[in-house]
């Protein structure tokens, strides 16, 4: 299939990204974590973005939330974003996971196994040209290396991933950073290369295979929202928002 046509238009994109977290809030690959998640964190930001983070997993606040990085980390990230001239609209942050591990602890092998056929399908469907992975788990996850971050940090490499070739670019977890100054300033320095890499455009792409069709897009068949009730939205209209932000339709 030539390379035009594989490109997708921006609103089939985004019906089948809606798929992909249909699909994920209903998940219960992992035993645990479904039963004790209150929220699938699928991801946010803009589908069309050129530079996806890939962070650990959701904490408390973005179990309660739905949405990735609400805490103190995702308050640096969003300040490290500003100081190379992006916001959180113009990227797609998500997980190697998207469901809360109880008490935060770490990610189990078998849980990242079970949820990285969701990353990939992001992958696949936003098409991002950079990824930056956030920490130890996206990094070793995406590289399929148990090389840790501490000597991969600020070093960009051409990773396929899936179908897709893309610059994977490890940098220090936010969190990690938020208490270690030294790291905070390495984490400063990785990011301010960012601009430069994003200007590199997409790697060359491997032979394209059978890419899977993607349903029609169906401009018309959006319904009108419905107006909000005095008093508040409706649950309904609440998890529709919710739904529209986790796009990043912003
Ligand atoms: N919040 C997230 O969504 N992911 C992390 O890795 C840490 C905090």
């Amino acid at each position: 299939m030539p390379q035009q046509e594989r490109e997708r238009s921006a609103l089939q994109r985004r019906e089948a990204l809606k798929d992909v977290l249909a699909q994920a809030r209903g998940c219960l690959r992992c035993t645990e974590l479904a039963a004790t998640r209150k929220t699938v964190v699928f991801g946010m930001g803009n589908a069309d973005a050129d530079l996806m983070f890939v962070g650990e997993a959701p904490g408390a606040s973005e179990d309660e939330q739905g949405l990735p990085f609400v805490g103190r980390a995702g308050k640096l990230l969003d300040q490290l974003l500003a100081e190379i001239g992006l916001e959180r609209s113009e990227v797609f942050i998500t997980n190697t996971l998207q469901c809360r591990p109880p008490g935060n602890r770490d990610p189990l092998p078998v849980e990242l196994e079970n949820c990285q056929e969701y990353l990939l399908r992001k992958v696949e469907l936003i098409e991002p040209t950079v990824i930056c992975t956030l920490g130890n788990f996206s990094t070793k996850l995406l590289r399929g290396d148990p090389t840790g971050i501490t000597r991969l940090h600020g070093q960009p490499e051409v990773r396929v991933l899936g179908a897709r070739a893309v610059r994977l670019y490890p940098i220090y977890h936010p969190a990690a950073a938020l208490y270690t100054p030294r790291m905070l300033e390495t984490l400063r320095e990785d990011f301010a290369r960012l601009p430069a890499l994003l200007a590199l455009g997409a790697p060359e792409q491997p032979a394209p295979q059978e890419v899977p069709a993607l349903p029609d897009a169906q401009p018309d068949a959006e319904p009108e929202p419905e107006p909000e009730p005095e008093g508040g939205p409706t649950p309904e209209q609440a998890q529709a928002r919710v739904e529209v932000d986790q796009l990043g339709l912003f």
